[in-house]
């Protein structure tokens, strides 16, 4: 952390369980503190939620900032970018007045999403039958992969129209090649996809910027930078539920190579939890509720992907979890959404270890088989039964609703510095008040 600490300006906001924590309403409300706002891994898998009055907004690449005017927006090099995805959100938030030119940049260094990356990804999960990941279909993981694999083609890759001729025809013929020998389906013709991208060379052009050397002077000139991280670190390919994962690094770490921001240019970093556990498709969830509590929350709750609309599976809280991002992250401070959707419950529980074959475990695993079989051990409170939805002072919460945020606090060691209590801006309880 840099001595510059104490004044906040540049801060990481991360998912710290499996997405869909609710970032998109509090990067909304941080960006009328900052400057800039920047994406920095994930691609339009991401589905982040806005809304403004009755109007509800998805953003799937664009960062949230984009909803404030005069706020800076930026794709970082980490992100991966579907050009028509991206062009079609432009064209959403046009409908809605909201302009972008001048205020929307994109890393030349960013990787580009193909169409081979998506039907790729469809029939990877297609063939992989009751193991498949559940992945949105985006083509996410193909990208990145092929990012590792050095058969990327990347945003300045594409501006040069020579390069980005010679690099298509070689990586066409790999993708053609194991579509038809291990998927027996049919090839993409090369010169339809040149063609295709040729134009969106046009579309993307005045966007395109080495975004590292505009964040580094951005950061010289004392402007405050907002790292919007999408999915959550239980979904971070290093630190979450391997395999179950996504294919980057949803963690505060991806905001560093994600955008070529140094490390010692941070001076936060916040997570944002639910006041439960969600998550949307496969991999092991240890505290996850039995049928009639799940439906009657993700009812509540609606629980429901904001990207493919797919029902997401909700449980307990996890302490033992968020201990995890607590300590991957280095979290400064916590976020907590959504506790109104626990408003009607009796009895609320916390997960504070796992039991599995006799052994207790109180840090989170790594093992696949252990998360899979881990028995919760919780700690059971009284609900408080009344509705917070209209509640906005940190004193007029009911108080057990106190007493449940306070132990969330004692468990993870960190300040929780906002509370939500409802989808709209106003619903919200700053408790600290630097971010009122
Ligand atoms: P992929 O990112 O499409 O490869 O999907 C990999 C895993 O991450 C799947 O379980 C998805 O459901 C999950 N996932 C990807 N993006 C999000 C998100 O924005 N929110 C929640 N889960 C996500």
């Amino acid at each position: 952390m840099s001595k510059r600490k104490s004044k906040g300006r540049n801060v990481i906001l991360v998912g710290a369980q499996w997405g869909d924590e609710g970032k998109g309403k509090i990067i909304d409300l941080l960006a009328r503190k900052s400057d800039y706002i920047v994406r920095y891994q994930g691609g339009n898998n991401a589905g982040h939620t806005v809304c403004l009055g009755n109007d509800k907004v998805i953003l799937h690449l664009v960062p949230s900032g984009i909803l404030h005017p005069k706020k800076i927006c930026v794709i970082g090099n980490g992100v991966v970018i579907d050009l028509q995805a991206l062009f079609d959100e432009i064209e959403m938030l046009s409908k809605r007045r909201v302009s972008v030119r001048g205020r929307l940049f994109v890393s030349d260094r960013a990787h580009i999403i193909f169409p081979y990356h998506r039907v790729l990804d469809q029939l990877r999960e297609d063939h992989k039958g009751t193991k498949k990941i559940g992945t949105t279909k985006k083509g996410i993981g193909p990208c990145y992969a092929d990012k590792a694999n050095r058969l990327g083609i990347r945003v300045v890759d594409l501006m040069n129209p020579r390069i980005f001729r010679d690099r298509l025809n070689m990586v066409l013929a790999e993708k053609n090649t194991v579509l038809k020998k291990i998927f027996n389906y049919p090839p993409f013709s090369f010169h339809k996809m040149h063609r295709m991208y040729s134009r969106y060379r046009k579309q993307i052009a005045p966007f395109v910027q080495d975004t590292n050397l505009l964040l580094d002077q951005a950061t010289r000139r004392g402007r405050r930078i907002l790292f919007e991280g999408a999915q959550g670190t239980l979904l971070d390919v290093d630190y979450g539920t391997y395999p179950y994962v996504t294919s980057s690094n949803a963690s505060a770490g991806g905001a560093i190579v994600g955008t070529g921001m140094s490390p010692s240019r941070i001076d936060e970093v916040i997570g944002v939890v639910k006041a439960y556990t969600t998550r949307v498709g496969e991999g092991p969830f240890p505290t996850e509720f039995p049928p009639e509590l799940m439906s009657r929350i993700r009812e509540r709750g609606e629980e429901y992907g904001a990207t493919t609309g797919r029902p997401r599976r909700c449980g307990w809280f996890d302490a033992l979890l968020t201990r995890h991002s607590v300590r991957v992250n280095g979290l400064n401070k916590i976020v907590v959404m959504k506790l109104d959707v626990l408003d009607e419950l009796p009895k609320l529980k916390i997960c504070i270890a796992y039991r599995y074959r006799g052994k207790r475990y109180h840090h989170f695993p790594s093992d696949i088989e252990v998360l899979e079989g881990a028995q919760p051990i919780y700690e059971e409170q009284p609900g408080w039964l009344v509705s917070t939805e209209l509640i906005r002072r940190w004193q007029d919460l009911p108080r057990n609703a106190q007493k449940y945020l306070r132990h969330l606090e004692s468990l993870l060691q960190v300040p929780i510095s906002i509370v939500s209590v409802g989808s709209e801006r106003s619903q919200t309880i700053f408790i600290d008040g630097s971010y009122r």
